[in-house]
């Protein structure tokens, strides 16, 4: 009876969540809302899903190595990258861009490949067109899925928090190339 009961509120509660979270999707972006009553403002939860291309090859690299290794640097450590990376709609270099990913990221362990990674997703499609989303983590690259924090956004993206799940979905063994996979759940207003 106690289970069937449980079941019962189990069941409720799936029903009271799936009114919550009425789905709109607008190409590989996709909204939830609204997520809950929070002072003035509804807030939502955004969940986004998209390629990131990192590029230290050929004529037009996207990232640049520039800081180091410094002198006396164990296994690459303080060697910095700025990057200003295409994020794309599907894993294929030539697929829609959606964003661009503009910041720095450096090799902050001195016994791993583990970065910090601090960047701004610059979105230019669709509704969050001119909005951002800035991360600031620690990517252990080394993971097959690593959580990097979402700690703030600008646009439709005010107030935000969340997490960012990456993914790689191909990289070169020297990582002169790495395409990874993004998926992105934040709460703003
Ligand atoms: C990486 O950059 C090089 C030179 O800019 C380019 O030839 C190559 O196609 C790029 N690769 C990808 C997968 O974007
Ligand atoms: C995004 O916004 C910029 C600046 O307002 C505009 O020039 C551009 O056409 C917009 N892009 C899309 C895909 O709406
Ligand atoms: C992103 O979400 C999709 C769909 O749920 C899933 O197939 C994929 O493995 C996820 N990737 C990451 C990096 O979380």
């Amino acid at each position: 009876m106690a289970s069937l009961v449980n079941s019962l509120i189990a069941f409720h509660l799936i029903v009271l969540m799936s009114c919550y979270l009425t789905k709109t999707t607008t190409g590989v972006f996709s909204t939830q809302s609204p997520f809950s009553q929070s002072g003035k403002g509804m807030e939502k939860i955004t969940q986004l899903h998209f390629y990131f291309h990192d590029n230290i090859t050929g004529r037009n690299p996207t990232a640049m190595q520039i800081i180091g290794p410094p002198k006396g640097s164990v296994g690459g450590f303080g060697t910095t990258f700025m990057i200003d990376d295409p994020l794309t709609e599907g894993p294929d270099p030539s697929s829609k861009i959606v964003g661009r990913s503009q910041g720095i990221y450096a090799l902050a362990s001195q016994h791993k490949i583990e970065l910090l990674m601090v960047l701004n997703f610059a979105f230019t499609e669709g509704v969050f067109n001119g909005s951002t989303l800035s991360i600031f983590g620690r990517n252990v690259v080394t993971q097959e899925v690593r959580e990097l924090p979402i700690v703030g956004g600008s646009g439709v993206f005010r107030y935000s928090r969340g997490f960012a799940l990456a993914k790689t979905y191909m990289s070169t063994p020297t990582f002169g190339l790495a395409i990874v996979e993004y998926n992105i759940s934040v709460l703003h207003v």
